[in-house]
């Protein structure tokens, strides 16, 4: 079990739900056997408590860390930052250096605000779209954090935000004054969208939405919303703060040529360090100025001083040829060790943020096996792989052996029937979940 579980019973009594994100909570990887705290992390090797090394082929800090753990050109900048003071009663100028270079890199912006997580972000971008407009409702498709606007979508009934990534969030502490200032539609789903712009259409402050998340958009879609965004007077907010940088340099509706009025960026864009900025056209983005938006810890320095070092590697890099490549081998490996083992999986997701599952009566359980199998061979394994820079073709050769081999551990465990007395601990949870111990 280790430090990192002792600790870990402890945080939960201590911490309501343990942690402070939900991706992070032991339970969804591996329950009472995941070594859950690390004391290192650099490049993708992962130090836990008890001086144990884990190769990282999961999530990579849930895909902040986009060169890698610890990247030294990024740290460098940093710590000159902190080195010349993170924070004083002036302005740091590189928060309009890093206005510059967003704007260069979408030449359909104009202006950019920041904050330092993506909820923030999700939540100014709304402000602004309201702001904009002076209309209330809101319609959302997609996963956009935990804030008061977005699980309004809940009140009522709270299955609404079901299939936008995270089910049964519960909206307790939302106030019910906000019940229909959030309507959900479905990716993809033209008829749910057209409803809500036939029926709340004069009343509509912001569409917001990711422009790909399991797969690459379709086009016409995207095409859809954008010129009904328009018809209706509302604003067009792309939430790029998983897609961002993950398939170019940017946000990737560049690749589809279809531009919002509004993006927001986080994770990624600055590796690993808190940053996020709310990018848009000058008209919308003015109107942050007929409301009050603004943070102390919104103007630190190391968070836009990271943004600029990892935006330049990235670019200098193209780091993006590179996490294309690596990922695409992975999301190919998955396939061909299933295949080899005889174990029926399906593999999804952009290249570079793959996912598979495990087909059987449990996959859930078979997940879990997955992981602690692996885990047994050095790796933070899950059925998600969000790739790095520091991503190497040795460590895919390295990681291909151990899933052929744990692949047809599951396969021959399945077929006997032994599968589930191999767990050593409970079965991962899949979404939210009271913590009850
Ligand atoms: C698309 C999207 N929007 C918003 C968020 C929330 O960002 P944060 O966890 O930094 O608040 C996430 C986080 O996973 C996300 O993937």
């Amino acid at each position: 079990m280790g430090k990192g579980q002792d600790l870990y019973k402890k945080a939960k009594t201590l911490i309501p739900g343990g942690t402070q994100l939900l991706s992070k909570r032991p339970e969804m990887f591996l329950p009472d056997h995941w070594p859950s705290y690390y004391s290192m992390a650099q490049g993708i090797n992962v130090w836990d408590l008890d001086g144990n090394k884990f190769i990282d082929m999961s999530i990579m800090g849930v895909g902040a860390c986009i060169l890698g753990y610890a990247d030294p050109d990024v740290d460098a900048t940093v710590y000159k930052a902190i080195a010349n003071g993170s924070m004083c009663t002036l302005n740091c100028p590189e928060e309009v250096e890093l206005a510059e270079l967003l704007c260069e890199l979408h030449p359909w912006a104009d202006m950019a605000r920041y904050a330092r997580t993506g909820g923030e972000a999700a939540a100014m971008a709304i402000r602004i779209a309201r702001a904009a407009t002076g209309r209330d409702t809101v319609a959302i498709c997609g996963y956009h954090g935990w804030h008061d606007w977005y699980l309004a979508a809940n009140l009522g009934d709270i299955s609404t935000l079901d299939g936008h990534l995270l089910p049964g969030l519960a909206p307790a502490g939302v106030p019910r004054a906000l019940k229909g200032t959030a309507l959900t539609f479905n990716y993809g789903d033209k008829e749910a969208f057209k409803t809500i712009v036939d029926t709340h259409g004069s009343s509509l402050a912001a569409i917001i939405m990711e422009p790909a998340r399991g797969h690459d958009a379709p086009l016409d879609f995207l095409k859809y919303i954008r010129s009904e965004t328009s018809r209706v007077g509302a604003v067009f907010v792309f939430d790029e703060i998983t897609s961002g940088f993950r398939m170019c340099c940017g946000g990737i509706h560049l690749k589809y040529g279809i531009y919002p009025d509004i993006a927001i960026f986080a994770k990624s864009m600055s590796n690993g360090y808190p940053m996020a900025a709310i990018l848009g056209k000058r008209a919308v983005m003015e109107s942050a100025q007929n409301s009050f938006i603004s943070s102390t810890y919104w103007t630190e320095r190391t968070g836009p001083a990271a943004a600029i070092a990892t935006i330049q590697k990235y670019r200098d890099r193209k780091v993006d040829e590179h996490i294309i490549y690596i990922g695409k081998q992975l999301q190919n490996l998955w396939q061909e060790a299933a295949d080899e083992a005889g174990l029926p999986i399906h593999v999804s997701g952009l290249p570079t943020l793959g996912h598979f599952d495990i087909k059987g009566d449990d996959p859930l359980m078979l997940r879990t096996l997955f992981t602690q199998l692996m885990l047994e061979r050095g790796y933070l394994a899950w059925c998600q792989f969000k790739v790095s820079y520091a991503h190497k073709q040795e460590h895919i050769d390295a990681y291909k052996s151990a899933c052929y081999e744990v692949f047809k551990i599951i396969h021959d465990a399945i077929r006997q029937g032994l599968s589930r007395g191999m767990l050593k601990g409970p079965v991962s949870h899949s979404g939210f979940k009271r913590l009850v111990d």
